[in-house]
């Protein structure tokens, strides 16, 4: 259990843990960190053949052994094992000036308001130090703390806020070791930095750097030397930096209008100088500006009189780029107490330990659902699933089924190895399909659909197929899960869970699936493959849902259909237009929404992004709809259905690279 002098602890206000919506509509090239298929598939073949190894020390998923940490108003202890510790996740950041990440991360009152806003009630921080100067980095975040908690009338945040004055290195604990041996590279990991050297200089000036926000620039820093040149406020081009990096102060136009003024002027990079007296910022772009293609690399690190002095008298100065390894700066105890790794933050901004919290919740509340009772048949108990062929598995599937009505998958996606640094570098589709008898109607049957996580082993997920139990006949089935064949291996588990509804009143089981479309290539001719189907509702059915599995991928020239807004129509009967809208494709954190319904957080990619029908690190939830009385059900009474796949109201006319869409779709009869 936790304990602290604070004496609310555990007497906590449940936080509204909403995420705020940015404006929808983010550019394409933004979405996509400019890799095609190709590219991809070569990143992953070479991270194939990398031996993953591991240190030797504490690892993910493994217990959190109790630990006292000194804090400002006290202590905090960490007990695992107590009653309490089962609801509790700890999140431990260590702070270090030397970064220009975690120095935004501070001084951001954006960040700071996401985390007293938006900490799930379960979550309890530990914050400190890695440097000699812990005492007063303590007292400053402190202090940062109770203003945004002040400032958002948050104050009862505070309670589960722990603020160390010891050092890392000083804490004699598990945790100094976790925080080394974790080290990390990528987004909020290690010392990103700009090396000046000028002939005058006996020694380079070596200060902490901040890149641009990774999306809106899509220009990377080379490894050689550069030029610099003084450009001033930047706000105007300026014909001298041409070839070389620009050397700006802070201030009088936008972030994006030094860029682009830079970018006009043939400038190589952008190096923004901080205003005396100010923190290093997130260099974003704003509104329409974020439209505007621009591809140069560009970082902010504080002002460098020397460097400016230089520069001005007319003395050379050469700027190269580089990035010191450090320790972790985040790690985490979910609520059963196992050690975990945080993902990235791809922005310097605490909404990704509320994301990651979350998730927490998540995952517990999934343990819980688990123990219910239910029959449980294994398929797959951590089978690796690589290549063509998948993960199969032939499964005796007993002949009491009929007993059920609800039937639920319980699938987990890991790595090869404890890291998440083992696991494939690309989100990818993976499918599940059943076949029970290859001559009957069924076989071949997708009973589920998940998307892989960019580079994380956490994500376990529930899904209700129930719907699809008519496929499954008593016998022997052959599963087959299978994903991009040259994706790097998934470690996969799954479970079927049977159990019966506890319903009040008449319960209905589903007996017969008619297979209605599937997906096919996302243009112009899209919507002439799909001809109307007409069927009669077999004897004594009560009840007809439509049940669809619908997903957008691939990018035309609008983002279709991954990130673009398609509207799937299920017109019964020529009147009942049954509509599935994926209105949250292409918004700014559509799947960052999702981290508390399962979407795996901190994923090494652009997962926040919302998407056609899907998210990265999450199952896809089937679409089920009662149409029951839209149907003729009297005798042989004859019922039609149409399919259309529709973009912004009209039929898709991608005019290069048409997406596709993936769909299993069908009419569940019931009695
Ligand atoms: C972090 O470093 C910057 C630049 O060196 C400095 O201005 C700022 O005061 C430092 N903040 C803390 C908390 O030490
Ligand atoms: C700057 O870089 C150029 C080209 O690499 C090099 O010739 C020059 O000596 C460098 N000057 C300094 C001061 O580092
Ligand atoms: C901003 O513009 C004013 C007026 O042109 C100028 O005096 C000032 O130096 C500029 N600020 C910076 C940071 O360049
Ligand atoms: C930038 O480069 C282009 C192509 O080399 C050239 O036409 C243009 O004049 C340059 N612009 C500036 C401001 O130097
Ligand atoms: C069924 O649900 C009701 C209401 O939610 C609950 O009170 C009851 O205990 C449940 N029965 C079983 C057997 O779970
Ligand atoms: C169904 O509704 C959508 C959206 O309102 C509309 O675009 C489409 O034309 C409708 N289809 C039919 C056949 O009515």
């Amino acid at each position: 259990m936790l304990r602290s002098v604070s004496p609310v602890l555990y007497f906590l206000l449940v936080v509204s843990a909403h995420v705020t919506v940015a404006a929808k509509g983010i550019p394409r090239r933004r979405l996509k960190l400019a890799d095609d298929e190709a590219s991809r598939a070569a990143s992953e073949s070479r991270d194939n053949s990398v031996e993953w190894r591991q240190s030797g020390g504490l690892e993910p998923g493994e217990p959190a052994a109790a630990f006292t940490v000194p804090t400002l108003s006290g202590e905090f202890v960490y007990l695992p094992g107590a009653a309490a510790s089962a609801e509790v996740s700890v999140l431990i950041h260590a702070f270090t000036n030397k970064s220009a990440f975690l120095e935004c991360l501070w001084s951001s009152s954006a960040s700071l308001a996401s985390l007293v806003e938006e900490l799930p009630a379960s979550a309890q921080v530990l914050f400190l130090s890695l440097d000699d100067s812990a005492a007063t980095d303590a007292l400053w975040m402190r202090e940062r703390l109770h203003v945004a908690a002040k400032k958002h009338g948050q104050e009862e945040v505070l309670s589960r806020l722990h603020v160390s004055p010891v050092p890392v290195f000083a804490v004699g604990n598990w945790i100094a070791g976790v925080l080394y041996s974790w080290a990390c590279a990528g987004h909020n990991c290690g010392l990103a930095q700009a090396v000046f050297t000028s002939q005058g200089w006996d020694v380079p000036v070596i200060v902490k750097r901040l890149d641009a926000r990774y999306d809106w620039l899509t220009g990377r820093w080379a490894t050689t030397r550069y030029e610099l040149r003084d450009a001033g406020d930047g706000c105007e081009p300026s014909p001298s930096v041409d070839g070389a990096v620009a050397w700006l102060s802070e201030g009088n136009c936008s972030f994006f209008a030094k860029v682009q003024n830079m970018a006009k002027s043939n400038a190589s990079g952008v190096l923004v100088s901080a205003l005396p007296g100010n923190a290093i910022r997130d260099m974003n772009c704003v509104g329409a500006e974020c439209f505007a293609p621009l591809s140069l690399p560009a970082a902010m690190v504080h002002l460098q009189p020397a460097v400016t002095h230089a520069l001005r008298s007319g003395v050379d100065v050469n700027v190269s780029f580089q990035t010191t390894p450090s320790p972790n700066f985040f790690i985490a105890i979910d609520q059963q107490g196992a050690l975990a790794e945080m993902g990235w933050f791809l922005y310097p901004s605490f909404s990704f330990i509320n994301w990651q919290a979350q998730w927490f919740d998540f995952s517990a509340a999934l343990q819980l659902k688990l123990e219910s009772p239910a029959t449980v048949l294994p398929v797959f108990d951590k089978v690796q699933m690589q290549s063509d062929k998948g993960a199969v598995a032939d499964v005796n599937i007993p002949p009491d089924l009929s007993a059920f009505d609800t039937l639920m998958l319980d699938a987990s996606l890991s790595c090869p190895g404890s890291r998440d640094a083992s696991c494939p570098r690309w989100d990818h589709t993976v499918r599940l399909f059943v076949c029970c008898d290859r001559l009957g109607p069924y076989c071949h049957v997708e009973l589920g659909r998940w998307i892989t996580a960019f580079r994380r082993g956490i994500g376990r997920w529930q899904t209700d197929v129930s719907p699809l139990l008519p496929v499954l006949d008593a016998g022997v089935c052959r599963f087959t899960m299978k994903t991009a064949p040259w994706a790097m291996p998934w470690v996969v588990s799954l479970n079927l869970r049977f159990s019966v509804a506890n319903l009040t009143g008449e319960k209905l089981r589903p007996f017969r699936v008619m297979s209605l479309y599937d997906g096919g290539t996302f243009d112009k001719t899209y919507n002439r493959r799909y001809p109307p189907i007409e069927f009669p509702v077999p004897a004594s059915t009560k009840k007809v849902e439509l049940y669809a599995v619908i997903t957008g991928h691939g990018s035309d020239d609008n983002g279709c259909a991954e990130f673009c807004v398609t509207s799937h129509h299920f017109l019964v009967n020529g009147v009942h237009n049954n509509t599935r809208s994926f209105d949250s494709a292409g918004s700014a954190l559509g799947c960052a929404e999702h981290a508390k319904e399962g979407a795996v957080p901190n994923e090494h990619g652009t997962w926040l992004y919302g998407r056609g029908g899907w998210c990265d690190g999450l199952q896809v939830d089937p679409w089920r709809l009662d149409v029951t009385t839209q149907l003729e059900v009297s005798g042989q009474a004859s019922n039609t259905i149409r399919y259309l796949g529709l973009f912004n109201g009209k039929d898709p006319d991608p005019t290069q690279q048409p997406g596709y869409i993936v769909m299993s779709s069908f009419l569940v009869f019931f009695k």
